[in-house]
């Protein structure tokens, strides 16, 4: 039952039975979190972790770029106050990714931004809109998706319909699998995207099929909303955002959750952003409104310092120029990385066709196990990892033992 009169969007379900804090049922640990741990545990000097999202420079190092280091000096010099800015962040912000996302869209008022705490803040306040306005809505998410989809759907109580995204042994996307999967939502039903480099798979749509995706949402109605944590990893920042546009140009109703986490390369410092369009900038409005009100609720307003360097730097050409530099630099880290990994073997080449930080390796749970306790390699047991996560240095040893794995 999803009413959304008794739906409160920060509370877990208590039930009829009050019970002490003590009474709780501990809850499973995050498995990505857990190969941390791991790793963090094994002392051996040659360890590779591939298992943590972040991008590694050549040296193994994840780097504060230099820009933002000139942002952060800058902001000190200047900032005069930390008094609130409100729900919607700093909107100049805002204002500033516009062309960047939303391309030849950034003009049209029918689309709203607001300043978000990551691309994670960005979801879940999306999901929050569609369970306002919907709380039968039902989420067609791609298996696999990012781990973390699933539980912001849950937490807004709407429902999870899986659609088959990606056949690992294969290492193709099951795209008719999931035109049909789509074809069976029905008008208001929300269909989850990755705007590019795909997390887990790499495997990003092409431009027909992206076409594809959009003909299908707009004849059932569906509602799209678009993740997008990676523009400016795959093939560029214009390019990685053409499934974002496209779906612009065609339906009225869009969401999408931006994370620049990664291509400012700021993790820890919470940034992100929601832009929403409806058919009117009247109906904007009022939808932003909502999504003011959930973002009061649960975080009143998000955390300044990553938002408010990337406003500096996308504010002043030549800072702005040097992030171009700077992020291209990490784009070509993967894709070469990625070359080389495919040009090891025949059966790692669909590693050279895919895009972003991640990819899934042909490998049983039991093939990752042992990469762990034999060659001190840690990745997910899905056979996802981080193309970016080993230096230059270790890149050899882990195709090596890879291949050994899956000679095995
Ligand atoms: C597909 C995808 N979406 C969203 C996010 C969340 O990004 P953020 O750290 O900005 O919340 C991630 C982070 O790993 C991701 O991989």
């Amino acid at each position: 039952m999803r009413d959304s009169a008794n739906r409160g969007p920060m509370l877990t379900r208590t039930d009829t039975r009050a019970r002490a804090l003590a009474d709780l049922e501990p809850v499973p640990e995050d498995s990505l979190i857990a190969l941390i741990g791991l790793v963090n545990a094994d002392p051996r000097p040659d360890k590779i972790d591939v298992g943590v999202g972040v991008f590694r420079d050549g040296a193994g190092n994840t780097p504060i770029l230099k820009v933002m280091k000139d942002a952060e000096r800058r902001l000190l010099e200047t900032q005069d106050s930390k008094a609130y800015l409100g729900s919607a962040g700093d909107k100049r912000y805002a204002e500033l990714l516009r062309p960047i996302l939303l391309g030849e869209h950034a003009g049209d008022d029918r689309i709203a931004g607001l300043q978000t705490p990551g691309g994670c803040g960005a979801l879940r306040l999306g999901f929050e809109l569609i369970a306002t306005v919907n709380p039968r809505a039902r989420v067609f998410l791609g298996t696999p998706s990012w781990p973390n989809h699933a539980p912001i759907i849950n937490a807004v109580r709407l429902e999870c319909v899986d659609y088959p995204y990606y056949e690992t042994g294969q290492a193709t996307i099951r795209f008719e699998d999931m035109i049909a999967a789509l074809e069976s939502g029905e008008p208001g039903d929300v269909a989850l995207l990755h705007g590019c480099c795909h997390n887990p798979t790499g495997a990003d749509l092409s431009e027909d099929q992206w076409r594809e995706v959009v003909r299908t949402v707009g004849e059932r109605g569906l509602i799209p909303l678009i993740d997008i944590a990676y523009q400016g990893f795959g093939r560029g920042l214009d390019p990685d955002a053409f499934g974002v546009r496209l779906m612009l140009q065609a339906c009225d109703e869009v969401i999408v959750a931006q994370s620049c986490d990664k291509n400012f390369s700021v993790y820890r410092d919470r940034v992100g952003c929601l832009f929403v369009k409806t058919g009117s900038k009247t109906a904007t409005q009022t939808a932003m409104g909502h999504v003011f009100q959930s973002a009061r609720e649960m975080w009143s307003m998000p955390p300044d310092h990553g938002a408010a360097c990337v406003h500096i730097i996308l504010d002043d050409p030549r800072l702005r120029a040097d992030w171009l530099v700077e992020l291209k630099a990490m784009r070509d880290r993967i894709n070469s990385v990625r070359r080389r990994i495919a040009s090891a073997d025949p059966r790692l080449a669909f590693i050279g066709r895919q895009f972003g930080m991640f990819s899934m390796l042909p490998l049983s749970p039991e093939q990752v196990l042992k990469l762990r306790r034999d060659r001190a390699i840690y990745m997910a047991e899905s056979g996802r990892f981080n193309v970016v996560g080993m230096g230059d240095g270790q890149i050899d040893r882990f195709i090596a033992a890879v291949i050994e794995a899956m000679d095995g």
